[in-house]
C-alpha cells in the first residue's frame, strides 16, 4: 500500500469511528430524555391509575384523557399511556450492543414486546385520534396518524427480518422503527428546542395548528428519519467527507436534543405538574 492510500484509509477509519462517536453521543442523551419522559409518564398516569383517581389525567391537559362513564375509552387511554412507559424504556434496552451480544434471550423477547406494544398503540392511538376525538386539528393529527400507519408497517417488516436472520436489515428497520415509535418524543422535545431558540412559542397557537405546529406533526418523525438515513450512508460511504460531515450534523442535533429535553423537563416533565 502506497503512503498516500495509507493516510487515505487511516483518515476513513478516523472519520468512521467519529460517525460512531457521534451516533452514541446522541443515543445517550436520547436515551436520558426517554427516561425522564418515562418518569413523567409513570409519576402522572402511573400514580394516578395504581391510586384509583383516573380523573387527575386531565389536570396534565390532555384533550380527551378520563371521561366519567367512557370505561372503555378510559381503557383505552390507560393502555396507551401505560404501555408508552414500557415501550420507551424497551426500546432504550434494544439498541444497546452489550446487551444484544451478551443476553441475546433479552433482546429476542424484549423486541418481540416491543413490536406488539408498538402496534398497540398504533391501533390505539388511532382509534383516539379519530373515533375518540381526541385531536386538536385535523392536519395535525393526520401527522401523527401517518406516524402510527409507519408504525404498522415497519414493525413487521423488522420483526420478519429477524426471523429470517437477515441481520443487517434487520437492524436499519428496528432502528427505523425505533424512530417511528419515540415520534411523539421527538414531538415534544422538538417544540421545546423551537421555544428556546425562539423565544417563544414562534408559529404555535394552543390549538396547535400553526405553521410549526403543522409542520412539526410530520417533521418529527420524517426529519429524524431522513438523517437516520444519512447515517446509514455515511456509514457505508467509501470516503471520510461524508463520514465527517454526517457526524458534525449528528452532534449539532445531539445539542438541539439536549435542548428540548431540558425545556420539556422544565415545563412538561417535571414533578410540579
Ligand atoms: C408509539 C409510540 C407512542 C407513544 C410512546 C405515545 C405516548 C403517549 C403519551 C405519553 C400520551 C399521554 C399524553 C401526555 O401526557 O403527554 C399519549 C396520548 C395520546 N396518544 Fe400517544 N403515543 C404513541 C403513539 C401514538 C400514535 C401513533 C397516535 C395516533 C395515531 C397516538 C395518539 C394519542 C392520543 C390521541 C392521545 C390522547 C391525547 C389527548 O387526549 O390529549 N399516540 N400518547
Amino acid at each position: 500500500m502506497s503512503d498516500n492510500s495509507q493516510t487515505r484509509s487511516r483518515t476513513r477509519l478516523g472519520a468512521g469511528g467519529l460517525l460512531k462517536g457521534a451516533g452514541l453521543a446522541w443515543f445517550l442523551v436520547a436515551t436520558a430524555g426517554q427516561w425522564t419522559f418515562v418518569w413523567y409518564i409513570l409519576n402522572v398516569y402511573g400514580v394516578t391509575t395504581a391510586t384509583g383517581n383516573p380523573q387527575d389525567w386531565n389536570e396534565t391537559g390532555v384533550i380527551v384523557g378520563y371521561v366519567g362513564g367512557d370505561w372503555f375509552g378510559n381503557l383505552m387511554f390507560a393502555v396507551h399511556v401505560l404501555l408508552a412507559a414500557v415501550i420507551t424504556m424497551g426500546g432504550t434496552l434494544q439498541l444497546i450492543p452489550m446487551l444484544r451480544k451478551r443476553v441475546p434471550a433479552l433482546h429476542r423477547w424484549n423486541g418481540r414486546v416491543f413490536m406488539v406494544i408498538a402496534v398497540v398503540l398504533a391501533v390505539g392511538g388511532l382509534w383516539m385520534t379519530w373515533l375518540r376525538e381526541a385531536r386538536l386539528s385535523d392536519l395535525g393529527a393526520l401527522g401523527v396518524s401517518l406516524n402510527g400507519v409507519l408504525i404498522l408497517i415497519a414493525a413487521p417488516v423488522a420483526l420478519r427480518l429477524a426471523m429470517k436472520r437477515r441481520i443487517d436489515p434487520h437492524r436499519r428497520w428496528a432502528m427505523r422503527l425505533f424512530i417511528l415509535v419515540n415520534g411523539v418524543w421527538f414531538f415534544r422535545i422538538g417544540f421545546m428546542a423551537w421555544i428556546i431558540a425562539m423565544q417563544g412559542p414562534v408559529g404555535s397557537t394552543p390549538q396547535l395548528d400553526g405553521p410549526f405546529d403543522l409542520t412539526l406533526a410530520f417533521a418529527c418523525y420524517l426529519l429524524p428519519l431522513a438523517v437516520l438515513e444519512l447515517y446509514f450512508r455515511a456509514g457505508r460511504a467509501n470516503a471520510a467527507a461524508p463520514k465527517l460531515a454526517v457526524a458534525g450534523l449528528v452532534l449539532l442535533l445531539t445539542l438541539v436534543t439536549a435542548a428540548g429535553i431540558f425545556g420539556a423537563w422544565m415545563f412538561m416533565w417535571s414533578p410540579h405538574l
